[in-house]
């Protein structure tokens, strides 16, 4: 069962907004006096999709440390400030300058969210401006996103830690079977942390599969 401050509005899922009158995409708002409740898009968010397919870990709590490699425009970071409140912090690692514009327009309103414009391939460029790490969300849609992965792990997560990984078929093979590349995937995961839940995203997202493992 997802946590507190993960709430349920018939089957969708949200968040109580950090930063009321502040959209971050085109999601639905929920207002119940003060509070706005944003409605988490599973077909915009893995994270949402996860827990669409019954996602049972949900390692969040307010004040943690998050490493999140490839926050993109800041959607699914987004919810994460939700949950995690102003007394936590993401680190929402990004390379394309594009999407780290909108990702620093959102950080204004966000202040939990610390945009940093690096390649997630080089976590030695950006390991000394970063706390070691209670999660680290990955989602870059690379060839090598379980090394990349891993890599930031090594340097920057606490033993006993967790993460969050999208793997995406296609972005490691066209033509494959995702069904051999996530067996793969696992493998080189089980070798560095226990696996806790492993979900099929489909059909909310194509040939993804979600992962959560624990550091040892
Ligand atoms: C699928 S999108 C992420 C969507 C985002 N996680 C969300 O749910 O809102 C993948 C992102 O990873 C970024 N990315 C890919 N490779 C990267 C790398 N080596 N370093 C940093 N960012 C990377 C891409 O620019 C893109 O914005």
């Amino acid at each position: 069962m997802p946590q507190k401050n993960i709430y349920r509005f018939g089957r969708d899922y949200a968040t109580l907004s950090i930063a009321p009158k502040r959209k971050v995409y085109d999601e639905k708002i929920i207002r119940r006096g003060k509070d706005e409740y944003r409605i988490w898009d599973p077909t915009k968010s893995k994270l949402s999709a996860a827990l669409q397919k019954g996602l049972r870990n949900t390692p969040f709590f307010r004040g943690m440390k998050i490493v999140y490699l490839g926050a993109a425009n800041g959607t699914t970071p987004s919810h994460i400030s939700d949950i995690i409140g102003q007394s936590g912090l993401i680190y929402a690692v990004e390379f394309s300058s594009r999407s780290m514009r909108d990702l620093i327009s959102v950080s204004r309103a966000r202040k939990n969210i610390i945009p940093m414009l690096a390649d997630a391939r080089m976590p030695d460029t950006y390991a000394n401006q970063i706390e070691k790490a209670d999660l680290i969300y990955c989602d870059v849609a690379q060839p090598d996103q379980t090394e990349i992965l891993i890599r930031n792990a090594k340097l920057l997560l606490k033993k006993g830690a967790y993460i969050m990984i999208a793997i995406k078929a296609r972005s490691i093979n066209v033509i494959r079977n995702p069904k051999h590349i996530y067996a793969e995937e696992r493998e080189k995961l089980k070798k560095e942390f226990d696996i806790l839940e492993e979900l099929n995203l489909h059909p909310l997202e194509k040939d993804h599969a979600f992962f959560v493992a624990k550091s040892r």
